[in-house]
């Protein structure tokens, strides 16, 4: 056998996306690419602030000895420092700078700190709709993702958690705002759900932790809050990244940060050095940890998105599709008017629109629209949903 069985399995598995990323590439190259409206995928198109540009080009003058050399595997202390400084005063918490550790990305630090806690077999619960490599990443580290129903709204149903979570389970992850819907779970829901995990950790006997998963949570439109998790559950972890916010994805630079009130803090934040270590990233991206320790509170202009968001319900609205209307994120979550939703994902690409069908996140019945996309791709769309939509009804009516 050429590769791991389990490798060929996942690849299989994994090939929704591939599927439409090979798909789209040939109707790009059939239509013209200005002519496909290119809704798939959740590469931020917004340039990075203008303070990025000025920091990195100070940045890139460095020429100390070692400038470009290893360092301790957490990172730059100054750079740790700053982080926990801006993370307090967002969270009222109290880090230390020993409680950051620079990882390569949201996904490094979330395979870091699974890692970490994780023992073969172990379980890890997650509210559907999900990020769907959270199922690769718990295999890395032997452990099991399960998916939990959620509310109608999309938010956490703690009540299926109580009934889901057993021994086994080690961790549960959130993401908020979340991808693909664009939900930011609310402080009440989030305080009923730390109530429900501590009583089932006292009840199983192990610590369950909370990952909490924030790439989004600078993308946030109308004034709606993103509650800080470290006040709320001790046991707790931060996995983020510049990814989004500063767009920079393909810079591969984040952090994880642990709540200095979890019971064995130290142990942890030693445990995920030495697994930023041996899992080969070794340390974040030297250049990257000094430009963003001097970006703390700087974020890409929201406002466009906001437009974007608002342009695309505009179009929506007049076609008569039902979706949730993102509170954050660059994502939308539409209602597939056909139950099939991959058939009416087939029907949008007829119409030179690529989405994702809602499966590939746990949610049959909705597609997803990555909307960090030029805005002529937007205006463009309108007549293709409105094709869509006209096709599917007149097929239905007859
Ligand atoms: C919910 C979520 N988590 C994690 C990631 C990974 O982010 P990064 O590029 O920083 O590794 C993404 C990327 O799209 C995401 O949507």
């Amino acid at each position: 056998m050429a590769i791991s069985s389990k490798i060929e399995s996942f690849l299989q598995s994994s090939s929704l996306i591939r599927k439409m990323f090979e798909e789209g590439a040939k109707l790009k190259a059939i239509h013209g690419v200005q002519n496909v409206c290119d809704f798939s995928i959740g590469n931020p198109d917004v340039p990075p602030p203008p303070e990025f540009q000025k920091i990195l080009e100070e940045e890139s003058l460095n020429t100390d000895a070692n400038i470009h050399g290893y360092m301790p595997n957490a990172g730059y202390l100054n750079v740790r420092s700053a982080i926990a400084d801006y993370i307090n005063k967002e969270q009222k918490s109290n880090l230390e700078n020993k409680h950051v550790i620079m990882t390569t990305g949201a996904g490094g630090a979330l395979n870091v700190i699974l890692k970490s806690i994780l023992n073969p077999g172990d379980e890890v619960l997650v509210s559907v709709p999900y990020f769907v490599e959270y199922k690769f990443y718990c295999d890395n580290h032997g452990g099991i993702l399960k998916t939990v129903p959620c509310t109608d709204d999309f938010d956490i149903d703690v009540d299926q958690f109580e009934k889901s979570i057993t021994d086994k389970c080690a961790a549960v992850i959130i993401n908020s705002p979340n991808n693909p819907s664009g939900k930011i779970y609310p402080e009440k829901t989030l305080k009923k759900f730390a109530e429900v995990l501590r009583k089932k950790s006292s009840e199983t006997g192990r610590t369950i932790y909370l990952i909490s998963d924030e790439p989004y949570r600078k993308i946030v439109y109308d004034g709606v809050e993103v509650p800080g998790i470290f006040g709320i559950y001790s046991e707790s972890m931060i996995c983020t990244s510049y990814s989004k916010d500063l767009s920079l994805p393909g810079e591969r630079i984040g952090w994880l940060a642990i709540n200095p009130s979890a019971e064995n803090c130290d142990k942890i934040i030693n445990a995920a050095i030495l697994c930023n270590r041996i899992l080969g990233y070794v340390n974040a991206p030297a250049l990257m940890q000094r430009v963003v320790g001097r970006l703390q509170g700087v974020k890409i202009d929201v406002n466009v998105y906001k437009r974007k968001r608002d342009a695309l319900c505009g179009i929506l609205d007049e076609n008569g599709y039902d979706y949730f209307k993102p509170e954050g994120t660059f994502y939308l979550f539409v209602k597939s008017p056909d139950k099939n939703e991959s058939a009416f994902v087939e029907l949008l690409k007829q119409n030179l629109i690529l989405t994702v069908p809602g499966s590939a996140f746990g949610v049959p019945g909705y597609f997803r629209i990555s909307y960090c996309t030029d805005d002529s791709y937007i205006d463009k769309s309108a007549e293709g949903f409105k094709n869509a939509m006209n096709e599917f009804m007149s097929g239905i009516s007859q």
